[in-house]
């Protein structure tokens, strides 16, 4: 692993075993982490933002099959490849909630609502720092005030319903760094919330991140949030990451047509009232017998037929730290992959060039017209 890195994926997939088929969720994710700074993943839902966080922390429901290599460099374990360690064993538990936590999207369903708070903050305390009861509560009590829980002594013994959405979310935050974690993923964590109070915890988690100097892998199909809170950016689509750069250099400069589509729905301050956003038309299809194309070329308008709808672009270096996987893109690097993969579709393919050259015109005879003898 590279020094500076907290967290190296490398060519992840997740299937996911169904009724109707293989789901191939995640196909292929690579991306690094390093230490201290916040990686915005972003893409529309359905494209594997969770599922990837999941296979960071080893929980994914039981039919998901995530493979590769998710590199982690651990005060406990040093250098561990993640997905190689048993998901229910020791080690991976000394991992998670401790090395690394993660905030989901809705506060009221990670609590239980037959504990109160404070006994569910002190679980992880007493899990990972002091057996000590009073010790634990006492640092428990502490994040919690840090996160801005006022009245600590009484907001302690409260239940979940108790407690307003705004301040569940920051309960949550309290949980998820009693422990003092390396990295923390946090999966939509404001979604849930109206706009004041998002942009409250937004704030506090930067100021957090800077006490705690810790890694954040930040998920949001929401730009706006990047551009506040993220060092760098991976867009993704239909399973990939179809774009990476730093935050500012992706907002200046977007070269994707996916991640243009995505920048131009997100409202500009001095935009005009009456100016409609832009919006990316179609949905993201279904990751089950996905065919030989690059994932965007339904919805895309730069597509160029009979490459793009034959072969799928890989992620290619256009700028240092700036990577994108597009075959019409004016960068020397794409036009050289595009180059490549135009000749390998011009090549008959060697076990089927005989046929392909001269089989057609005498397999496929021309049906009689109706009416013509
Ligand atoms: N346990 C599961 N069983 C079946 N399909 C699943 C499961 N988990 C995820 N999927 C499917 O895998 C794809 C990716 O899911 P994922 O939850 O990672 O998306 P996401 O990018 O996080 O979306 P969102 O923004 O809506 O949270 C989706 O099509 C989703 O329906
Ligand atoms: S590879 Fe083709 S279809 Fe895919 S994003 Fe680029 S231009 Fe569009
Ligand atoms: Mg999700």
């Amino acid at each position: 692993m590279n020094n500076e890195n907290i967290l190296e994926v490398k060519d992840l997939h997740v299937d996911i075993h169904m009724t109707e088929g293989l789901l191939t969720a995640v196909r292929g994710v690579n991306f690094e982490m390093k230490k201290g700074e916040t990686l915005g993943l972003v893409g529309e839902s359905g494209c594997g933002k969770s599922l990837t966080c999941k296979a960071i922390l080893g929980i994914n429901d039981k039919k998901c099959a995530p493979s590769g290599q998710i590199m982690f460099d651990s005060e406990e374990l040093g250098e561990v490849d993640l997905l190689s360690l048993d998901q229910k064993g020791k080690e991976i538990r000394s991992i998670r909630g401790k090395e690394i936590s993660m905030i989901f999207q809705e506060p009221m369903v990670a609590f239980s609502p037959m504990y109160t708070i404070g006994n569910q903050i002190n679980e992880a305390t007493r899990l990972h720092i002091t057996k000590d009861k009073k010790k634990s509560k006492e640092i428990s009590m502490d994040v919690m005030r840090k996160v801005g829980i006022a009245n600590v002594e009484k907001r302690y013994n409260q239940y979940p319903h108790e407690f307003s959405g705004g301040m569940l979310q920051r309960a949550l935050i309290a949980m998820a760094l009693v422990c003092n974690p390396k990295m923390l993923i946090a999966d939509e964590p404001t979604t849930a919330l109206d706009v004041t109070i998002q942009a409250q915890i937004l704030e506090l988690m930067k100021e957090l991140q800077k006490d705690f100097n810790m890694a954040i892998l930040f998920i949001t199909h929401d730009l706006g949030v990047v551009a506040k809170m993220c060092d760098r950016v991976a867009v993704m689509y239909l399973g990939k990451i179809v774009e990476s750069a730093d935050a500012t250099e992706i907002y200046a400069n977007p070269q994707h047509p996916y991640t243009r589509g995505l920048i131009g729905s997100v409202h500009k301050i001095g935009s005009k009232k009456e100016e409609r956003l832009f919006s990316i038309e179609g949905t993201v299809p279904l990751a089950m017998n996905l065919p030989k194309a690059c994932g965007f070329y339904d919805r895309c308008d730069a597509r160029i037929e009979g490459l793009c709808n034959k072969a799928e672009p890989e992620l290619v270096e256009i700028a240092p730290g700036h990577k994108i996987a597009c075959f019409n893109c004016p960068h020397e690097a794409c036009k050289a992959q595009r180059a490549k993969v135009e000749a390998s579709l011009a090549a008959p393919a060697p076990a089927e060039s005989a046929s392909a050259t001269t089989a057609p015109a005498k397999a496929i005879p021309k049906k009689k017209e109706a009416g013509k003898k």
